[in-house]
């Protein structure tokens, strides 16, 4: 809650492109709609994420209600860097949600995502680049897909040439699922950082090099849910995914219908001792 982070995280604000400048790639957790909240960006950052962004929020409600403001957007002291992101198709109303947040987050990223990504015409997705870099956009983020691509491959090579057509930091988002991942599409594209959504709502400590959930993260994750108020949904569905890959089709069959927090504790002590 805005009015509640108001003594702790004002004075703390990074300059997050200072990031970009520091000479490694920088690992960053992608916004998520229901799921990059305060919780998990706290989770996250325990394992070398350097970057969190915000769900996307509709600046039009967040400007309007203080309910929206309230419900859609709370932090922390220790959860910087932090980016905001927002849905907007009014420069004045952009630019008025922003001024509102601004003394909690360290930037404001505008969602141009679904389905303008990358164009078939590359050269029209270049242009639009560099016109964003012309307004003084600090880095920008490109998912390599185009509108109708969903699980085809991510097109790495037409980052590369967004990357090299730019003298702005570029972020390649798309398909990691570990550090691997991460470092070769580093090589391969040439870019300052690499976004990650599915890969670590899988794996929560990915960025830390592990190839899978630990339970160790998942400890992480019921003491910091928990901390934090996590609604039953939530703190169960981010478990149901960092689950995914550690689990067999039988153990789904019971952990998913699980319907309380109680009934989630027993079966992790019961079945991990955690
Ligand atoms: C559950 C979920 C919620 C998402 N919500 C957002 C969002 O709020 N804003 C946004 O720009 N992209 C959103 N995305 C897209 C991701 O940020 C990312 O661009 C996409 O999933 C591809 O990256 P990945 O292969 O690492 O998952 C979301 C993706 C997922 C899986």
């Amino acid at each position: 809650m805005i009015s509640d982070a108001i003594e702790t995280t004002q004075c703390q604000q990074k300059d997050p492109v200072d990031l970009f400048h520091s000479g490694h790639f920088v690992k960053i957790c992608a916004p998520m709609v229901r799921y990059s909240k305060l919780a998990f960006r706290t989770l996250v950052r325990k394992y070398n994420c350097d970057l969190c962004y915000t769900p996307m929020i509709i600046a039009a409600d967040f400007v309007r209600s203080v309910k929206a403001r309230d419900s859609e957007f709370t932090t922390s002291k220790g959860d910087r860097p932090l980016i905001v992101q927002f849905a907007a198709n009014e420069a004045q109303v952009l630019s008025d949600a922003a001024r509102i947040v601004c003394p909690f987050a360290d930037g404001i990223d505008l969602n141009c995502g679904c389905p303008q990504r990358i164009h078939d015409d590359l050269k029209r997705t270049v242009d639009l680049c560099q016109k964003a870099e012309a307004t003084g956009v600090s880095w920008i983020t490109v998912h390599g897909r185009n509108i109708e691509e969903r699980h085809q491959p991510v097109h790495y090579d037409a980052i590369k040439i967004i990357k090299q057509n730019t003298s702005i930091p570029i972020v390649a988002n798309g398909d990691v699922k570990t550090l691997k991942d991460a470092e070769n599409i580093h090589h391969m594209t040439g870019t300052d950082g690499v976004m990650v959504a599915r890969g670590l709502l899988a794996n929560p400590a990915m960025f830390a090099g592990y190839e899978e959930t630990p339970l160790k993260c998942i400890q992480d994750w019921v003491d910091i849910a928990l901390e934090h108020g996590t609604p039953f949904t939530c703190f169960h569905h981010h478990l149901m995914y960092m689950m995914e890959r550690i689990t067999s089709k039988q153990e789904k069959k019971v952990f998913n219908v699980l319907s309380s927090t109680s009934a989630v504790l027993d079966y992790l002590n019961d079945h991990y001792g955690v």
